[in-house]
């Protein structure tokens, strides 16, 4: 039976949206469209529900519309629509912010608001060249990435990511940026269960690429902890440890892009409290408000923000900001997010729920067509095959077979890419693999 949502009313109402990341010429031919959200589950126009194993996307950590969360707005809404975060502010944003802090590693002190991952992740970029600069050393303007690295889709975050298809047509981008690759062996770390054991001497790669580069001329690296968008790949033991060690070795700063991982994705509030490696600069967005409102965070050492601070008082040591910084909206959604994190232990549940997710996951193995299965925390992925001369068609098929039973997972090419909800159940995780298992015997 197909359980897919059919939205017949709303077909001829797609020849004005252009729609993200999305091919929209099969889009209009056949558009998947929800009016409504409940937990772990989309809602369709003619009611039909669709289990989200993508939270969204990677953001609806607490579950779909969560009472709380819809106050919160619903009561931040009347009492004050908007201030501008240009010297002035609100009360929540000044709490939101030390509660930020309370919740991100020690000695990342100081929040600075934005309104997504993108902006996220181009404020660190510029505050880690702003920071070297502040200190009289403005050669450093050089930023390393990664192969497969996602960042957002703004000049800077684009620069530094390491997939070249986004990149195609664009033109130049950041000219001074250096790539690492990624620290991922299929021979030993194919169908690995968390973090693959050996590999943490792949972090050695960054002495030698900064021997080349001159890592007097280098600003910060840049990594997600856990490669998201790119295919889940996450780091082998010891190699965020190394990365740290050589960044520190030359003054350079490590840049952590948690706009994936932060907000309970691997069991703890971010990686960098998981894996116990902490960065100079942490980017979040996604979860913070649980996809309810749009928002980011760059969270900073306060050595970095302490940079910034030596010139007379009353210069702006930072011109850089966005009219929506510290909206009030977002961060009424932000607060009650870390409500749930304290009052129902929404990150303790995800450490807890994550073995069984990740051995679950990898029972698909064996099954056609599946080439590898990368998993950690409430993140995973299950890579297909790609059929000849067609790639992505596979994907496509395996999750339109899932849409078609009542699941949504996410394709990214050859990839279903799963990130639930935090709060997904025993029940759930057994119906997504199944679903997923279901599709792989019966699609080509
Ligand atoms: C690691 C990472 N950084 C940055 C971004 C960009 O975030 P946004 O789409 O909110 O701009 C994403 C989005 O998926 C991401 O996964």
């Amino acid at each position: 039976m197909i359980t897919r949502p059919r939205n017949e009313g709303l077909r001829n109402d797609t020849d004005a949206f252009w729609l993200p990341f999305t091919p929209m010429r099969v889009f209009q031919h056949d558009p998947l469209i929800f009016t409504g959200a409940e937990g772990m589950h989309y809602i369709g126009a003619d009611g039909r529900r669709v289990l989200d194993s993508a939270a969204g996307l990677w953001c609806v950590n607490a579950g779909h519309g969560h009472p709380h969360i819809v106050e919160a707005i619903r009561t931040a809404a009347g009492r004050l629509d908007f201030v501008s975060s240009f010297k002035m502010t609100h009360p929540d944003a000044l709490a939101y912010a030390r509660r930020l802090r309370a919740f991100a590693p020690a000695g990342l002190d100081y929040v600075f608001f934005v309104n997504s991952g993108s902006e996220a992740v181009d404020t660190a970029l510029k505050i880690a060249r702003g920071y070297h600069h502040a200190r009289g050393d403005g050669a450093r303007t050089k930023l390393i990435g990664r192969a497969k690295g996602y960042h957002g889709m703004g000049f800077g975050g684009l620069s530094v990511s390491g997939i070249g298809r986004y990149k195609r047509g664009f033109g130049p981008l950041l000219a001074d940026t250096a790539h690492l690759s990624l620290p991922y062996k299929p021979e030993t770390m194919a169908f690995s269960q968390g973090q693959p054991a050996d590999g943490g001497s792949l972090a050695d790669e960054l002495e030698t690429l900064l021997q080349v580069q001159d890592p007097a001329t280098v600003a910060a690296v840049i990594v997600e902890p856990v490669v998201g968008s790119g295919g889940v790949y996450p780091p082998p033991r010891g190699y965020l440890e190394g990365l740290r060690a050589i960044c520190d070795r030359h003054g350079i700063l490590l840049i952590f892009d948690e706009v994936v991982t932060g907000f309970g994705r691997l069991g703890a509030p971010f990686a960098a409290q998981a894996f116990g490696v902490t960065p100079d600069i942490l980017t979040c967005a996604k979860g913070m408000t649980n996809g309810a409102v749009p928002m980011g965070g760059v969270i900073v050492g306060n050595h970095v923000y302490d940079a910034f601070m030596s010139g007379p008082p009353e210069t702006i040591e930072l011109f850089h900001g966005y009219t929506y910084s510290a909206h009030p909206l977002a961060c009424a959604a932000g607060m009650a997010v870390l409500d749930i994190f304290e009052n129902s232990g929404l990150a303790e549940q995800a450490a807890r729920t994550a073995p069984l997710w990740e051995t679950r996951l990898l029972s698909v193995k064996g099954r056609p067509h599946v080439a590898d299965i990368r998993t950690i925390g409430l993140l995973g992925v299950v890579e297909l095959d790609p059929r000849p001369g067609a790639p992505g068609a596979r994907g496509a098929a395996c999750a339109q077979f899932c849409l078609d039973q009542g699941v949504l997972v996410r394709a990214s090419g050859d990839l279903i890419v799963l990130s639930p909800p935090l709060v997904i159940s025993t029940e759930q995780i057994g119906l997504i693999v199944a679903t997923i298992e279901q599709a792989l015997e019966n699609i080509d």
